[in-house]
Order: structure tokens, then C-alpha cells, then sequence
């Protein structure tokens, strides 16, 4: 289903703690922490794809297995990152950085990303 932006926007709180959003251009959109990539134009993007993060090797096989971030895929990721991986990649040891699980408004956090990227 379709998400609200405004409503993902204010959901996006919940991210900013390892998450920034910064344009390629250095325009900071949100400030955020490091300890996850930054997320600008993430709807479209390779996963595991930013120049200089290191991901782990789950990442770096769902990168392999030609994952491209779709908003259905990013709002699943986001609910459970290491079933998300582990059903993509077909590895069920893969284990994902990323130990936070958003279990409702997953869409509206995916459609605000979703139009926090180049036009
Ligand atoms: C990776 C989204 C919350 C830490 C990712 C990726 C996405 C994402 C889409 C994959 C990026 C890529 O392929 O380049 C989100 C969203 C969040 C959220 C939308 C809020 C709903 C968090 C939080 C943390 C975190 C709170 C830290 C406690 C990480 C880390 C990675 C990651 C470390 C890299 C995973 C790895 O290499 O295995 N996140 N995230 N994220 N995220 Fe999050």
C-alpha cells in the first residue's frame, strides 16, 4: 500500500540515530549518526553500494544477488533485516549490521525516502 511522506518523515526519528540523509552535493537533509550508510537516493540504489561504507557480508551478498531498493523491499528490510537478507541471499547464516526491526509504518518511512533523492 501506498505510504504518507509527512507521516514517514516524522518516523524517520527513529533512523537519524545511525542514519543522516546528505545530498551528493553535501546538502545535509538530515543530520543523523554514522553507524548505518547515509540514505539519500536509497529507493533505486544498489544495497550495499556506498562508496566507503563497510557492510557486512550479508550486504555485500545481497549486493551480489543484484538487490536494488525498491520501497516494497525497504519496508520489508526494515521489519526484519536479517529475514529480509537471509530470503534474498538464500543464505539463512547471513547476519545484517543493522539490529533495529520497525514493526508498523514501514511504508510511510519507505514513500518519505522514496522522495528524499535526486529528481
Ligand atoms: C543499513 C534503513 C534504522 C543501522 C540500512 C539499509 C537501509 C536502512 C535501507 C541498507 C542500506 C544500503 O543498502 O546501502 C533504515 C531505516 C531505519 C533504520 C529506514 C529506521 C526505520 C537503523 C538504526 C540503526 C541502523 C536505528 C542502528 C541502531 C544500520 C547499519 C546498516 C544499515 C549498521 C548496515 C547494515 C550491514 O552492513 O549489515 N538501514 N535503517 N539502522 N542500518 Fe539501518
Amino acid at each position: 500500500q501506498d505510504g504518507d511522506v509527512a507521516a514517514g518523515e516524522k518516523e524517520f526519528r527513529k533512523c537519524k540515530a545511525c542514519h543522516m540523509i546528505e545530498s551528493p552535493e553535501g546538502e545535509s537533509i538530515v543530520k543523523g549518526g554514522k553507524t548505518g550508510p547515509n540514505l539519500y537516493g536509497i529507493i533505486g540504489r544498489a544495497a550495499g553500494s556506498e562508496e566507503g561504507f563497510k557492510y557486512s557480508d550479508a550486504l555485500v551478498e545481497l549486493q551480489a544477488s543484484g538487490e536494488v531498493w525498491t520501497v516494497e523491499d525497504l519496508a520489508a528490510y526494515i521489519t526484519d533485516p536479517n529475514t529480509f537478507v537471509r530470503e534474498k541471499t538464500g543464505d539463512d547464516k547471513a547476519k545484517t549490521k543493522m539490529t533495529f526491526k520497525m514493526r508498523k509504518n514501514q511504508a510511510d518511512v519507505a514513500a518519505y525516502l522514496a522522495s528524499v533523492s535526486p529528481d
